[in-house]
């Protein structure tokens, strides 16, 4: 089966109730392709998640941008996939380079986190990512490989899972990665799923790509055969955002 385009705004640490209104209304008129074509998630705060629910039209979905490792319990300022499946959030991301490079997520807490959030019925946004380091020093697949492995030997059903390719260099830097490096991280990608996970996940896997991805880059990144989608940044508080979700035709 073909793989359908997803689209995923991550809005990061931003937004007053105002802005977070008004992005709402600007995708609320758009005109986005149909669900058949392309899947559409954004991903406020927490504090705005029910907002945006509530607010959004039925066709683009919301995500968290995090959640606690394990059940609730005493973790102070920490948010649990049980209450998300309770606010009926249906998808989470983890793992993004923010979290792994600022608060010191390691590959395995991320995998942890990544077979809670499935168990409790929430699909996953994970990321991985090499440093400008790591891709200078020829590091790259052999980063990307080893986040991608601390999450197979947590999880054994792939079918709920989004994997999101973000250069942590092309991450707000408005550095975007070439569509032929893109394409060549997916590819590595979707062969490493092939030779460690199995040749259905391989096909069936999204693997969408984010860093500094906008409405000028978006057309030609989106041609690449193994990349399946976005998960943008900055752009997806700009109406440029409805832009890169129609790069899906
Ligand atoms: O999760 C999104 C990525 O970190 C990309 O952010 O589009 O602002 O570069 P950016």
């Amino acid at each position: 089966m073909a793989r359908k385009f997803f689209v995923g705004g991550n809005w990061k640490c931003n937004g007053t109730t105002e802005e977070v209104k008004k992005i709402v209304g600007t995708l609320n008129e758009a005109e986005i392709p149909s669900e058949d074509v392309v899947e559409v998630v954004v991903s406020p705060p927490f504090v705005f998640l029910s907002l945006v629910k509530n607010l959004l039209r039925s066709e683009i979905q919301v995500a968290a941008q995090n959640c606690w490792v394990r059940k609730g319990g005493a973790f102070t300022g920490e948010v649990s996939a049980e209450m998300l499946v309770n606010l009926a959030i249906p998808w989470v991301i983890i793992g993004h380079s923010e979290r792994r490079l600022i608060l010191n997520e390691s590959n395995e807490f991320v995998g942890d986190k990544v077979a809670y959030a499935l168990s409790q019925g929430i699909k996953v946004i994970a990321c991985v990512g090499e440093t400008l380091e790591q891709r200078e020093s020829g590091a790259t697949l052999e980063v990307v490989a080893a986040q991608t492995k601390a999450i197979a030997e947590k999880i054994s059903n792939w079918d709920n899972v989004v994997l999101a390719y973000e250069p942590v260099w092309a991450i707000g830097t408005g550095k975007v990665a070439s569509p032929a490096q893109a394409q060549e991280v997916h590819h590595e990608l979707r062969k490493w799923f092939s030779d460690n996970v199995s040749a259905d996940v391989a096909g069936s896997i999204r693997i969408i790509y984010g860093g500094s991805v906008n409405g000028a880059n978006c057309k030609e990144l989106a041609a690449q055969p193994d990349l399946d989608g976005f998960l943008v940044g900055g752009a997806s508080l700009k109406p440029e955002f409805v832009d890169i979700i129609k790069s899906a035709t």
